[in-house]
């Protein structure tokens, strides 16, 4: 193993986590590994077959995507009835088992969040179909897959249920706590960033990916508003810098009226601002803050929203340079010894007691709290080459390369800087070795990461404040 490049051995790993159904590959597992502490890690989650699937479309390899794009779409309609309500039909999986007969038959069996660990809401999932959806669909120019009447009503039923109307009063998506990557109670309810930058490239994948056609008008006006309205809702209230952090520090409170009339519409408290982050913040840098509501700012830095924010254009050019000079000033804080740490700082004490439920897998330091996470290494590289920061992307890229495949996929690490391999972390984690492949092909072929088409129409932002909008 010792002498093996770092990226043969990943390669080697994703061959090996592959499953079939029926005899068609569908998928990858979460872990090979035997020891696993969870007996749901040899199941097929979306969001992490997403690296696995990149790294098969650039390899020309789209059956397995095709594949699992029609899987997971099909597999709606095992959508689980509880008794006085029944899901939505846009909600999609957080990941599907093939179970083996003795008869040597085989069926799947999908988990809605009705199986999940805290039962929790798997809300990006859907997201993640529609992005894959659209970076297949880019790469191979199978066009007529999107077309297909069954994706068509799929596509529709996903943004029929976003973009219902509820209680909401703000643009962006109102989700309950663990809906996304940190699938488990951490104080992100409500407005989670990492939510909204998907929201944000899902409604810009259904705009793509929607036929043109008299039935479909007024929806793709609706979805093109709600970009409209998320996209400046998220530059103006998300995002802090030092100038924003003064306005904040000098909000006057309990203001009334309406938008655009007070200067502190959510009525946040210049109290809540966490001590740490005014010596932390760079004089040149800034990031999207965590999630907001009504009185209400979460400080903490979110990687995964963060640079997805990047690659699927939801920021301008300045911010992005800004938050890649907050990764530079803070490389220890943010990267450490294995990129990258998945949001900064920890909680403890009394915070972590309360808003963790004193869990003691989230202990300060590590899995969601404050961990480490190879996975997020493809979306640092991806995020750091879009903004030209060539050399924060290979930087990030060599830190992780052998100690990776040495220490053999870790899925996370603990501690402030990542040292320690994570107390309960799987090894063989496919995402951690898709993650370094991904990485390593977008450093050396940067035009193939464009190909994916992560990134927003520029006619979006061209036609901003604009008027009808034609494709
Ligand atoms: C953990 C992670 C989640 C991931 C799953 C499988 O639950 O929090 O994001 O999808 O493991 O790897």
């Amino acid at each position: 193993m010792s002498n093996e490049n770092p990226i043969s051995a990943a390669h080697r790993l994703l061959e090996a986590s592959i499953i079939h159904y029926r005899g068609e590959p569908v998928g990858t597992i979460a872990a090979r590994d035997p020891n696993a502490p969870a007996e749901n890690y040899e199941e097929c989650f979306v969001r992490d077959f997403v690296p696995s699937a990149l790294v098969f479309l650039l390899d020309g390899r789209y059956e397995i995507v095709r594949n699992f794009l029609h899987l997971v779409l099909n597999l709606r309609s095992q959508q689980p009835e509880e008794a006085g309500h029944v899901l939505a039909p846009g909600v999609m999986p957080a990941s599907f088992k093939v179970i083996r007969h003795d008869d040597g038959s085989e069926s799947l069996r999908a988990d809605f969040g009705d199986r999940a660990i805290g039962r929790v809401a798997p809300v990006d999932s859907m997201m993640w179909w529609l992005i894959l959806l659209k970076a297949y669909v880019n790469v191979s120019g199978d066009c007529a897959l999107a077309d297909k009447a069954e994706f068509q009503r799929g596509i529709r039923q996903i943004m029929e249920l976003c973009l219902r109307d509820g209680w909401e009063v703000f643009p962006t998506l109102l989700v309950p706590d663990g809906a996304c990557m940190i699938d488990r109670r951490m104080g992100i309810y409500g407005h989670p960033l990492e939510i909204q930058s998907l929201f944000f490239a899902a409604l810009g994948a259904a705009r793509q990916l929607i036929t043109d056609t008299p039935e479909h008008f007024a929806l793709r006006r609706r979805i093109l508003d709600r970009m409209r309205a998320l996209y400046n809702y998220v530059r103006i209230y998300y995002w802090l810098d030092l100038e924003r952090l003064n306005e904040i520090h000098r909000f006057r409170t309990e203001e009334l009226g309406y938008e655009g009339t007070v200067a502190n519409a959510l009525n946040i408290y210049p109290e809540s601002i966490p001590s740490w982050v005014v010596e932390w913040l760079p004089d040149d840098g800034g990031y999207l803050v965590g999630n907001l509501g009504p009185g209400r700012i979460d400080f903490r830095f979110f990687a995964l929203g963060n640079l997805l924010a990047v690659l699927f254009d939801l920021t301008t050019e300045e911010e992005s340079e800004q938050l890649m000079n907050l990764f530079a000033a803070r490389w220890d804080d943010l990267m450490g010894n294995m990129p990258v740490k998945i949001c900064y700082p920890a909680m403890e004490g009394h915070e972590w007691l309360l808003l963790t439920g004193s869990d003691p897998k989230n202990a300060p330091w590590s899995y969601h709290n404050g961990g480490n996470w190879p996975a997020l290494l493809w979306v640092f590289v991806g995020a750091a080459l879009e903004a030209g920061h060539f050399d924060l992307a290979e930087r990030a890229f060599l830190q992780a390369r052998d100690r990776l495949a040495i220490e053999c996929w870790p899925e996370y690490y603990d501690g402030r800087g990542g040292r320690l391999i994570g107390r309960r972390a799987n090894h063989h984690q496919s995402w951690s070795a898709t993650a370094l492949i991904l990485a390593d092909r977008f450093l050396r072929e940067p035009d193939r990461l464009r190909s994916l088409g992560f990134f927003t129409e520029l006619s979006f932002h061209h036609h901003e404040h604009g008027q009808e909008e034609k494709r």
